[in-house]
């Protein structure tokens, strides 16, 4: 009785493993595919082709689906990424953040002698943006991204333009000189 319960259960697990992979594979095709519309800016497989647009390779799933969500509902401000946004069904916005969630990363490089500098404040980010500026969840990946787009982002928090708590806080006490240097520590990852 004990082992057949066992079987039961290692088949039920079984049956739910190569259920969930199709869908997810279904998924990441479906992102793909919709990329299209997207890689004008953000680049083939999320690598970015200018500063001012945003790696989304290996951003984090949830963060990708937060701010896509956001742009939507118009709680994050940017004009062109409203209107993006506007077009994409919940379904869109979960295919596209799985496929870029699982591209590989890209680094965007930064000034050296700016991110030596940058360096030392960053250790202050790292709590809740993952030791290795990785992110997590809805903590963005910092690693890699485009400097110009950083502290733009940064600037935005610490005018209120762009809404988080945690944010426009800690971007209240950053100077200018600050952003730019954290921006090419993280964007030198
Ligand atoms: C015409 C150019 C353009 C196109 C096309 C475009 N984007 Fe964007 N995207 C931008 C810009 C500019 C920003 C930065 C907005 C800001 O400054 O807040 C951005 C930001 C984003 C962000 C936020 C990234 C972050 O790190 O917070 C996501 C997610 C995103 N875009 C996804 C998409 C997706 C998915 C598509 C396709 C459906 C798309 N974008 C198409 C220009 C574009
Ligand atoms: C208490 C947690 C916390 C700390 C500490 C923190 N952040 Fe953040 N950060 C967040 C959250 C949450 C978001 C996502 C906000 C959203 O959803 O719009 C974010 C977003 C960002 C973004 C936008 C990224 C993008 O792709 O658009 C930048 C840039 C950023 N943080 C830089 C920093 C820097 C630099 C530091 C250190 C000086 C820092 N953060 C410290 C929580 C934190």
């Amino acid at each position: 009785m004990y082992t057949l319960k066992n079987q039961i259960l290692v088949t039920v697990l079984l049956v739910s493993c190569f259920g969930a992979a199709p869908v997810f594979a279904a998924d990441m095709a479906a992102g793909e595919q919709k990329e299209a519309v997207c890689m004008g800016c953000h680049g083939p497989k999320g690598k970015s082709s200018g500063a001012q647009w945003p790696n989304l390779a290996a951003q984090q799933k949830l963060y990708l689906t937060n701010q896509l969500k956001a742009f939507k509902a118009g709680t994050r401000n940017n004009p062109m990424m409203q209107a993006m946004a506007a077009n994409l069904s919940d379904d869109d916005i979960n295919n596209l953040a799985a496929y870029y969630s699982s591209q590989p990363a890209v680094s965007a490089g930064g000034d050296v002698t700016l991110a030596k500098s940058g360096q030392p404040k960053a250790s202050m980010c790292l709590g809740c943006h993952g030791s290795s500026a990785e992110g997590n969840g809805q903590f963005p990946r910092l690693a890699g991204q485009n400097p110009n787009y950083l502290v733009k982002q940064l600037s935005n928090f610490k005018e209120g333009e762009r809404k988080n708590g945690h944010m426009q806080a800690i971007a209240g006490t950053l100077s200018e000189e600050d952003m730019k240097a954290l921006a090419a520590y993280f964007g030198s990852l």
